[in-house]
């Protein structure tokens, strides 16, 4: 059985092993770029630790997991534009250091990379796997487009809200976690479970990120500490907020979050946040839906359950 830091470090061996081509260099260097400036790896490592539940043979999820990993950047480069990021991992993000046509075009070449990892699986299980992946592929995009919005959305509600959090996120680290779980032979009723702890712990993942996308220390965060607040997302933060506030945080809140949006209001609408006892409620969200991904690995009967747990852990209390 593989322990987490070392699986993290087969999946920056075989990713500083895939090759790019020299010219031309402005499509293929922010691909090498974007992979180089870290990252946490989790949907690779998690694909290998659910791999590795039902079978030790894990270098038969290799290529899948650069896949989503690959398949994971790809969308962090096309995200970042729409969100228009200036930061990703501590660094300037693509389309700042270069542009964003660029940052489209070393997407798209990501996501057919992906694909072409994808391919080298045995045939065996590659429709099966195919299907799981395009279908999570599918559903980010439907995510992402509910995320955009909502932005524009008075009438967002929480349940909306959760909805769109699985989509554009949860789902790829189900994806991950039952592709590794396919690969090595699991069982449908294996795979169903895996997916669903996927599920619940994807959505308890994003609760943090949003979070921290508020409250989180600029040095450990890497991205631009106030961004949701900047592009007015319809937030779990927010959402609780408007339930919760009082006539004048509302009118605060709602003022913020009108059209003429700027950095000044970040620090309003924390403090307001904070009033209400926000971050709080948002770990209670957070804990409800890591107890129920809880529920689902302890559906399945494996002996090497331990290192998932303590990844799931480590996600949970994570700073960055
Ligand atoms: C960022 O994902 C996008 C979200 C779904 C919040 P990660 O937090 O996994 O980003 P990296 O790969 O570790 O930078
Ligand atoms: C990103 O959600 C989800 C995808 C990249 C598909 P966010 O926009 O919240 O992620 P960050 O905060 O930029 O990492
Ligand atoms: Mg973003
Ligand atoms: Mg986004
Ligand atoms: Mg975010």
């Amino acid at each position: 059985m593989k322990s987490i830091p070392e699986l993290h470090d087969i999946i920056e061996k075989e990713l500083s092993l895939l090759n790019y081509p020299s010219n031309p260099k402005n499509l293929y260097q922010p691909i090498k770029y974007v992979l180089d400036i870290g990252g946490k790896r989790m949907r690779p490592i998690l694909m290998l630790l659910s791999h590795q539940l039902f079978c030790s043979e894990i270098n038969k999820s290799f290529k899948s997991a650069l896949a989503i990993e690959v398949f994971h950047n790809f969308t962090l480069l096309h995200d970042d534009i729409m969100d228009d990021a200036p930061l990703r991992r501590g660094s300037k993000t693509v389309h700042k250091k270069w542009d964003v046509n660029t940052a489209i075009l070393s997407g798209d070449t990501m996501l057919l990379q992906s694909y072409e990892l994808i391919s080298q699986l045995e045939d065996k299980n590659l429709r099966e796997v195919l299907d799981v992946f395009n279908k999570a592929a599918r559903e980010v995009c439907e995510g992402q487009q509910w995320d955009m919005d909502f932005e524009n959305r008075k009438d967002v509600t929480i349940l909306d809200y959760l909805k769109m959090i699985e989509y554009k996120t949860s789902v790829l680290l189900a994806a991950a976690l039952k592709i590794g779980a396919i690969n090595a032979g699991a069982s449908k009723e294996e795979t169903d479970n895996i997916y669903q702890f996927g599920v619940n712990l994807g959505i308890a993942f994003q609760l943090k990120d949003d979070l921290l996308d508020a409250f989180g220390n600029p040095e450990n965060f890497g991205k631009q500490v106030g961004g949701d607040i900047l592009s007015k997302k319809k937030t779990y933060l927010y959402l609780k907020a408007l339930q919760n506030a009082n006539s004048v945080q509302l009118q605060s809140l709602l003022i913020c979050f009108s059209s003429d949006n700027n950095e000044n209001n970040i620090d309003k609408v924390k403090s307001i946040f904070l009033e209400l006892g926000i971050p709080k409620l948002t770990l209670d969200l957070m804990n409800e839906y890591y107890d129920k991904a809880m529920f689902h690995l302890d559906a399945i009967e494996s002996n090497n359950k331990e290192p998932l747990v303590l990844f799931a852990k480590q996600l949970k209390e994570r700073i960055n």
